[in-house]
């Protein structure tokens, strides 16, 4: 898969289901993990120009930075501690409309203003978290949650 990316502008719920079939195609047929992420990092960032996008593996009890698009980021990050944190320790999604207001978030850039992180588990462990944030307040809900999540079950580990 060498073409690239149709890129629609449409309302979220759309732009997720022409975006999904395109992230499955670029997957397909590659085991490697890193290089899975990246490409989801980047076809996110081009459909949905988010502020930053980005993976958080678990590395000896700390999340360290993985593949993400956007500004530099803090490279680790301890269990519990801000949203990615959080979403590790608590192994649940979490949808912050203001990150201001999300006692302990680590602010790697004030111009974020709102986020989710998902975890992923493998086997009963998280092993990483997605994390999505955007410049804008209240950007994220159950739409993203659902599209995010189904986007994360094509990573195997
Ligand atoms: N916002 C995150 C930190 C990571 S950066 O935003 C890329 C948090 O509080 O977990």
């Amino acid at each position: 898969m060498a073409e690239d990316l149709k890129i629609i502008q449409a309302g979220k719920k759309e732009q997720y289901q022409s975006i999904l079939p395109q992230i499955i195609a670029l997957l397909q047929g590659e085991t490697d993990l890193i290089a899975n992420m990246a490409n989801i990092c980047a076809a996110l960032k081009e459909q949905f120009n988010f502020f930053w996008v980005g993976f958080y593996l678990v590395k000896q009890n700390e999340l360290v930075l993985g593949p993400f698009q956007g500004p530099v980021a803090c490279t680790r990050i301890a269990k519990g501690r801000g949203v990615c944190g959080a979403s590790w320790e608590q192994e649940k999604t979490l949808i912050v409309p203001d990150v201001d207001a999300f006692p302990g978030h680590i602010a790697c850039s004030s111009l974020s203003k709102s986020e989710i992180v998902l975890p992923i588990i493998q086997n009963g462990e998280v092993t990483a978290v997605l994390d999505v944030d955007s410049s804008e307040l209240n950007q994220f809900d159950e739409i993203d949650a659902q599209y995010l999540q189904e986007i994360i079950d094509l990573l195997h580990f």
